[in-house]
């Protein structure tokens, strides 16, 4: 209890301490605030009950400031007290307030429109709540009302635009509501003081206002995913503090204004996920050299990615990922001694990437798949790139080898090489990615084999995707200790052997064991039904044979079992019938004999089942 006094004790410094006045009772402020405390329905820490008594002096209530001399309230703070109930109308006849904070508790139901009586009211602080229904119109009259902050609430309805001709505020955040309707054309023309606009995560739409531009002390302004559609006004080019701007998430088409990138206060600029076209302008950055964020992913942009890039010497997150750009990386990248995140995939970027004098000892994560690049990859990463965590080159025309030394990469969480053009033996052994989850290199032309002790040396493996490359040798002994696995695909290569019998003794994690086209032999190993979350088991196109393990039946997602072109005998397993997941059961080119179990057909979920080439016998079940 000591701790949350001291807390409320500590106001704000709007407002002076409570003075030792003798008290008088029956006070409008009392009347008010006993009828606040009437609403409450739940109050966790018994801060009202206990101590906001009748007869005492309200000033020293928990939470109550009041001023000097007329002991009238100034402030009323119950932040993250636990507080639920509704707020009472009779709030909004504490005339002297000047602060009421009440955000991070459980009040629900509509704010009362009385509270635009507040006319000395500068902070109205009711974030983190359940409260619905309009922002009131009232609050058009709060002609002192500096901030205004009601993010995370469910409130509906428009903003009503009084609010913006109130010349003194500073700070408007109204992030995650549910608010709809447009943002007055004229927004700007009355907010001289204006610093912080937050109305991200509603559902507003219509045009961003142009009269932005007359916000001239705005620093921060988010209207990022709402529903905005039409351009970017190009007057945003006349705010000279803006420094974090928010659009992504919205409908918003054209270019991106190139007055946007005069601003030199710019930290932060994100527009991704809209329609926005046209290029980079060709001297972006030499105007914003403190840019640290650039997100522009998932656009519809052209042109190169501009040399001037490397004046922003502060940027840390580049992405550029989902557009059109073309071209070559110009070498320039590789200065920017801040870059962490470096997103350029899924663009129609060409040439070879400068790694060689890509010299970024920041960075933490590089995606530049699904482009056009050629070339080999880097050599000595290890030593630029220490903090690299993230490797995506998947979808280009890289050729060569993987060069051992990035093997020395030793924060690498996730690489994914498919898709390209590359060959010899992937060094596995050389180092011990103890970090790696991911490892990706399908349809490439790696050869070799894998190390017997591939689950010792990558313990946190969760994807180990190969197929559609030219690896031979068995499945290492050491399958089983992989415990995080999820996807193990060999699928297409040359591999031979058996599948280790515990391979389903420690690996509760797998979704996908797929191995197809390969050259396996030897039984199914029924610990497979220990793989409780198995999803897909491939194992199409191999030479395995025995029977089908029944114990398939009991595993509670899985979905497909591929094992045509196999010689599987015995009879199909009646348990399969126990399945509640099963949607397609891949058995043709097998030796099968016997009837088909009728309680696969119980199999409520199953869309196919192929069973030509075997020699299965008996009745089909009539089609109903
Ligand atoms: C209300 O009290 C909390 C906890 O002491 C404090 O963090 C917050 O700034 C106060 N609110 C105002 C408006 O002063
Ligand atoms: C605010 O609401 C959003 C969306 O419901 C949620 O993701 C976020 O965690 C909330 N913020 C806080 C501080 O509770
Ligand atoms: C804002 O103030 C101007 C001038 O005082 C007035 O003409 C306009 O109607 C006001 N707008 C709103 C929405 O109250
Ligand atoms: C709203 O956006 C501003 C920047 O524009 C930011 O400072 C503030 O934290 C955001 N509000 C929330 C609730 O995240
Ligand atoms: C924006 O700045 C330009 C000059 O840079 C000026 O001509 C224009 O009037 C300003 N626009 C607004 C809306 O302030
Ligand atoms: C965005 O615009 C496209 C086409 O202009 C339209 O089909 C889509 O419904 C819009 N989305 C939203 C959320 O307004
Ligand atoms: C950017 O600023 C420069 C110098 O202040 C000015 O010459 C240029 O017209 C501005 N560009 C845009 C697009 O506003
Ligand atoms: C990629 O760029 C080339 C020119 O370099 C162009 O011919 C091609 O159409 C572009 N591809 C796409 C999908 O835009
Ligand atoms: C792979 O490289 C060969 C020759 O080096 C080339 O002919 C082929 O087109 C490349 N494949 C792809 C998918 O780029
Ligand atoms: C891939 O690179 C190889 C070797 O540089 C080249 O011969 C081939 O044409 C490239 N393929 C494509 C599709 O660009
Ligand atoms: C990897 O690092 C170790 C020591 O950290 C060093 O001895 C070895 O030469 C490096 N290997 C490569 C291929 O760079
Ligand atoms: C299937 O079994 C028959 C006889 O039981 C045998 O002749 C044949 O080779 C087997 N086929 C395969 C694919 O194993």
């Amino acid at each position: 209890m000591i701790t949350i006094i001291l807390l409320f004790l500590a106001g704000h410094s709007w407002f002076g301490a409570s003075a030792n006045i003798p008290f008088t009772s029956g006070s409008t402020d009392e009347v008010a605030l006993l009828a606040f405390k009437a609403k409450i329905t739940r109050d966790p820490y018994n801060i009202l009950e206990t101590n906001w008594k009748e007869g005492t002096s309200f000033c020293n209530w928990i939470g109550v400031t009041c001023g000097h001399k007329h002991r009238r309230v100034t402030a009323l703070n119950l932040s993250s007290t636990g507080l639920k109930g509704t707020i009472a109308k009779e709030v909004g006849d504490l005339s002297f307030l000047v602060s009421l904070d009440i955000s991070n508790n459980y009040f629900q139901g509509y704010i009362p429109e009385q509270l635009g009586n507040l006319k000395r009211l500068r902070g109205l602080y009711m974030q983190l709540n359940e409260l619905s229904g309009q922002i009131p119109q009232t609050f058009g009259f709060l002609t002192r009302i500096q901030e205004l902050v009601l993010y995370n609430n469910s409130l509906t309805g428009p903003i009503p635009p009084a609010i913006f001709n109130l010349s003194s505020f500073q700070v408007i955040d109204l992030m995650y509501n549910f608010l709809e309707g447009t943002l007055p054309t004229d927004i700007c023309n009355n907010l001289p003081n204006m610093e912080s606009l937050n109305v991200s995560h509603n559902q507003l739409g219509g045009q961003i206002p142009s009269s932005f531009s007359r916000c001239s002390e705005i620093k921060f302004l988010a209207l990022s995913h709402n529903e905005f559609t039409g351009s970017i006004p190009g007057t945003f080019g006349n705010l000279s503090k803006l420094e974090q701007l928010y659009l992504g998430y919205n409908n918003l088409t054209g270019e991106l204004p190139k007055a946007i990138f005069n601003i030199s206060a710019l930290r932060i600029l994100t527009a991704q996920f809209n329609n926005i076209s046209g290029s980079l302008p060709h001297d972006i950055c030499k105007q914003t050299p403190h840019l640290e964020d650039l997100l522009l992913f998932v656009n519809l942009l052209d042109g190169q990615i501009p040399s001037s890039i490397s004046y922003c010497q502060s940027l840390q997150q580049f992405s550029l990922a989902y557009n059109n750009i073309s071209g070559s990386i110009p070498a320039e990248l590789g200065n920017m001694s801040a870059l962490q995140y470096l997103y350029l995939g899924a663009n129609n970027l060409t040439g070879e990437f400068p790694f060689n004098t890509f010299n970024v000892s920041s960075l933490r994560a590089i995606d530049l798949a699904e482009n056009r690049f050629s070339g080999s990859l880097p050599k000595d990463v290890c030593f630029r790139h220490p903090n690299l965590g993230y490797i995506s080159l998947s979808d280009n025309n890289f050729t060569g080898g993987v060069p051992a030394e990035f093997w020395n990469l030793t924060g690498l969480q996730h690489l994914d090489l498919s898709n390209n053009n590359l060959t010899g033996e992937v060094p596995f052994n050389l180092f011990n990615l103890s970090l790696l989850e991911d490892f990706e290199a399908m349809g490439n032309k790696f050869s070799g084999s894998l190390p017997q002790d591939l689950c010792f040396r990558f313990p946190k493996l969760r994807t180990f995707a190969i197929e559609r490359n030219q690896f031979h040798g068995q499945i290492p002994s050491s399958i089983s200790q992989c415990t995080s696995l999820d996807t193990l695909d060999l699928a297409s290569n040359n591999f031979i052997g058996t599948v280790p019998g515990d391979v389903g003794k420690n690996m509760s994690m797998l979704r996908n064991l797929v191995i197809c086209y390969n050259n396996f032999a030897g039984v199914i190993p029924p610990s497979i039904g220990n793989m409780s979350r198995l999803l897909i088991l491939c194992l199409t196109s191999n030479r395995f044979s025995g029977k089908i393990p029944p114990e398939l039946g009991q595993l509670p997602r899985l979905e497909g079992v591929f094992i045509e072109g196999n010689q599987i005998t015995g009879r199909i397993p009646p348990e399969l019938g126990q399945s509640s997941s099963l949607g397609r059961l891949f058995f043709r080119s097998n030796n099968l004999t016997g009837e088909i179990p009728p309680s696969i057909f119980n199999i409520s979920t199953l869309r196919e089942l192929h069973l030509s080439g075997n020699q299965l016998s008996g009745n089909l079940p009539p089609i109903t």
